[in-house]
């Protein structure tokens, strides 16, 4: 097994900002398992899955990822479906495909066999609790719900999104319901794992006290 360092926490925390980071400047490979979900997410909505057929539906879809200029890409069937992955559709998708545990099953499978033969930063919901018991470093990363709000309104904004601060908020705290409340590795913090509240912190500030957290 290389190094690997799990971070886990709700939508918006700041994950994969941090996790990216944290991967650069150590010199590890970054794991974004969130975008895997979407692609499988991405692959049910062109299949028009019915709830009741994601178990049967998830077999077609292959998914692996690669590294392109350092960055993470996920391939769906051979295809690079990174352009497609970030809609709202597909993260709503996402959140209702994500507690199948055949769905569950594939992907994990995937994340362990990368972090088996590679020092890795791999972010997600369930990465210390299920994917990588064994990792060295486990981090817990959250923020309010209405701070992840505002950083998601902000980067919407940015984009030139017309988005509304209120119903970002209320996507956010159902979305965080759907992952904790699900019978299937649900979100929650690992007993070993680090809790880092990123609400008042900066992103520097996380990443400095994740580093530290792998010299211990
Ligand atoms: O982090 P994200 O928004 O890209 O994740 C997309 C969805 O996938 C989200 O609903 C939670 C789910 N997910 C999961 O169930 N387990 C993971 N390890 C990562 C993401």
């Amino acid at each position: 097994m290389g190094f690997n360092i799990a971070i886990d926490g709700p939508a918006g925390a700041g994950k994969s900002t941090i996790a990216r980071k944290i991967a650069a400047k150590k010199g590890y490979i970054y794991v974004d398992t969130g975008a895997m979900y979407r692609a499988m997410a991405l692959y049910l909505l062109r299949e028009k899955a019915a709830p009741d057929q994601i178990n049967e539906k998830c077999e077609g879809a292959d998914i692996t990822i690669g590294y392109e200029n350092g960055e993470q890409v996920v391939y769906l069937n051979g295809e690079n479906v990174n352009p497609y992955i970030r809609s709202e559709e597909v993260g709503r998708m996402a959140s209702v495909s994500s507690p199948n545990p055949r769905v569950r099953e594939k992907l994990t499978q995937l994340q362990q066999k990368l972090a088996a033969d590679a020092d890795v930063v791999m972010d997600g919901r369930d990465i210390g609790t299920c994917v990588l018991p064994g990792a060295q470093v486990k981090v817990y990363l959250t923020a309010d719900s209405h701070e992840r709000a505002l950083r998601r309104y902000k980067e919407l904004s940015d984009k030139g999104e017309a988005c509304d601060l209120a119903t970002i908020e209320r996507d956010i705290i159902e979305r965080d319901r759907q992952d904790m409340t699900r019978e299937i590795s649900p979100l929650m913090q690992a007993e070993d794992a680090v809790l880092i509240d990123s609400s008042h912190m900066s992103i520097d500030e996380v990443v400095e006290a994740v580093v530290a957290l792998c010299a211990t």
